[in-house]
């Protein structure tokens, strides 16, 4: 079994709205895949959630959280194993309802006094049938309405003793004791995974969960909304705030919160490096000026990007050259207003979690991708970061709350240093005319045929070749296009879309015909991983 590895320190706690006026339910993470779905799930009922790692969970941190019930994750160690491990003692005195989770379920059976087991026969992976034991339970309301429900199992231990006061509720052919509970003391167990969406009815266990813990539902984002402008209001105080926009739905629902909050002391710069897509500056900036009044800089710096990156066919030194000349250009405008003391980002919950690992990995997973990275420490600048307990479909209703347009919140992502990375090799002026506008054409496509919305990212890349064809009567020898389209919940793994061969062929001969230079079109079937979303 894998074993956990120790927390690096605690990150610096960050300005963040106050949350212990809402009711609170804990999420004591013990690595397994998929810890942010229960969290997701929970938001979804209006319950304000935090996910910590179980190595940080102690008596202490239970006692100063105070959350109104407890959810104990799945995770990859074995209960069996001496030094695996735990939920605090003090969780089963608190008087609060717990849920336990596949490794979670094992661990509160053994700590309350049954026995689990590992070896031979006990494993189950995959899909599996619960069916209902004689007696019913209150988490199981509108389950088995019409028998056995499918759930999701991955587990290679097994309980094989009941803790004192527990008792069966659902049972799996390979799980004699799927589900149970000690209805007294409000104790929950079940060893498959509800979170996921194999598991059909697994919303309404949560649902019959937090309800039973008598949760109101106060988590909503009209109440974010309040909470978070006054936070950055304690925080920004009377001092200048500098916000990237990037064009994205982040730092744009990020910039109007922080609008709210400071008005005019709040500085939006908005960069052309010169690798934006088709008429994506002049549509950005007139979004921003006309159905947002929010006050923004647009800086042109296209000669200073694309002459820098002349010759340059490294991704890795793309990336840095890129993110140098951000720092640069934000240097100059924050000395242009006269100095600001904080920089806005739109970083997300999904960023900050504190993942527990059991690869021998780094303990904290914070993604790497923030196109000013560097600038705040180089200038001595301190960060606002009002997202920072979102989930991406939160920051989209939280945009609708304030009031911003719906063509701007659904948008695909686009990576900070922007066609850059959809260029593989040397970047030319040529090139990168090509690629605007034959992804123009392919969004086109995707728009008119409905799937704009099923898709979580879709873009067009130049390859870093020539082929030959025959238009006409003549021979060609031009570039040939990529096309990539993913489905995906946070852009960490990805499936490749799966268009119809009509789609493709369309898309493709409209490429051909309308735009000068290519001769040749490529989909790309690639998953995330193995590869990644973007070409480099
Ligand atoms: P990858 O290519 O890493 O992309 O699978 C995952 C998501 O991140 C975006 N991406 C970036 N965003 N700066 C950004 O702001 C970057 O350097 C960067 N690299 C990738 C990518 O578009 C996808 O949504």
């Amino acid at each position: 079994m894998a074993r956990l590895v120790p927390l690096a320190p605690f990150p610096p706690n960050l300005y963040a709205p106050d949350m212990t006026q809402h009711e609170r339910l804990l999420i004591i993470d013990f690595g397994s895949q998929v810890t942010q779905l229960i969290a997701r799930r929970l938001r979804e009922l209006k319950v304000y959630c935090e996910i910590h790692p179980y190595q940080r969970v102690d008596d202490a941190f239970l006692a100063a959280f105070k959350p109104k019930a407890v959810i104990l994750s799945g995770g990859p160690d074995s209960v069996t194993r001496d030094g695996s491990p735990r939920a605090p003692d003090s969780l089963w005195t608190a008087g609060l309802p717990v849920l336990g989770i596949c490794y979670g379920q094992q661990t509160m059976m053994q700590q309350l006094g049954g026995l689990v087991e590992s070896g031979h026969g006990t494993a189950e992976f995959g899909r599996a049938m619960v069916a209902p034991a004689a007696a019913r339970l209150p988490l199981l309301e509108g389950w088995f309405e019409v028998g056995p429900e499918q759930v999701w199992m991955s587990h290679g231990d097994h309980v094989s003793r009941l803790a004192p006061g527990f008792s069966v509720y659902g049972t799996s052919p390979n799980a004699p004791f799927a589900v149970t509970a000690d209805e007294a003391r409000r104790f929950y167990a079940v060893q498959f995974h509800p979170e996921v969406h194999h598991t059909p009815k697994g919303a309404r266990l949560y649902e019959n969960f937090v309800k039973m813990a008598g949760f109101k539902g106060d988590w909503t984002m009209g109440a974010y909304r309040e909470d978070a402008i006054a936070a950055i209001r304690k925080q920004v105080g009377e001092a200048r705030v500098l916000c990237a926009l990037s064009g994205g739905v982040d730092s744009t629902v990020a910039a109007k919160l922080i609008h709210e909050a400071v008005g005019d002391r709040l500085t939006c710069v908005f960069v052309d490096h010169g690798l934006l897509r088709l008429n994506e500056g002049e549509e950005v900036t007139a979004m921003f000026r006309d159905h947002m009044n929010l006050p923004v800089i647009a800086v042109d710096a296209s000669e200073k990007f694309l002459g820098a990156l002349e010759g340059v066919s490294d991704p890795e030194v793309k990336r840095k050259t890129i993110g140098r000349l951000f720092i640069e250009v934000f240097e100059e405008e924050a000395r242009k207003m006269g100095g600001a003391q904080f920089l806005a980002q739109g970083t997300l919950y999904p960023d900050v979690i504190e993942s527990v690992s059991f690869s021998g990995g780094p303990s904290v997973t914070i993604k790497s991708h923030h196109n000013v990275g560097g600038l705040p420490e180089k200038m001595g600048m301190k960060l606002v970061e009002p997202l920072r307990e979102l989930f991406k479909d939160e920051v989209r209703a939280l945009g609708r709350e304030l009031g911003i347009p719906e063509r701007f919140i659904g948008r695909h992502p686009f990576p900070g240093p922007g066609l850059a990375i959809r260029c593989p090799g040397e970047i030319t002026r040529e090139k990168l005319e090509i690629l605007r506008r034959a992804d123009a054409v392919y969004i086109d496509q995707i728009r008119k045929h409905g799937l704009y919305d099923a898709i979580w990212q879709a873009f067009a890349a130049i390859l870093p070749m020539r082929t030959v064809g025959v238009m006409g009567d003549g021979r060609t020898y031009d570039y040939a296009v990529g096309l990539r389209a993913v489905t995906s919940v946070d852009g960490m793994t990805a499936d490749f879309y799966p268009y119809t061969p009509e789609f493709l062929g369309e898309t493709a001969t409209r490429i051909i015909n309308e735009v000068k230079g290519v001769n040749r079109v490529f989909y790309d079937v690639t998953s995330k991983p193995p590869g990644t979303i973007e070409l480099e």
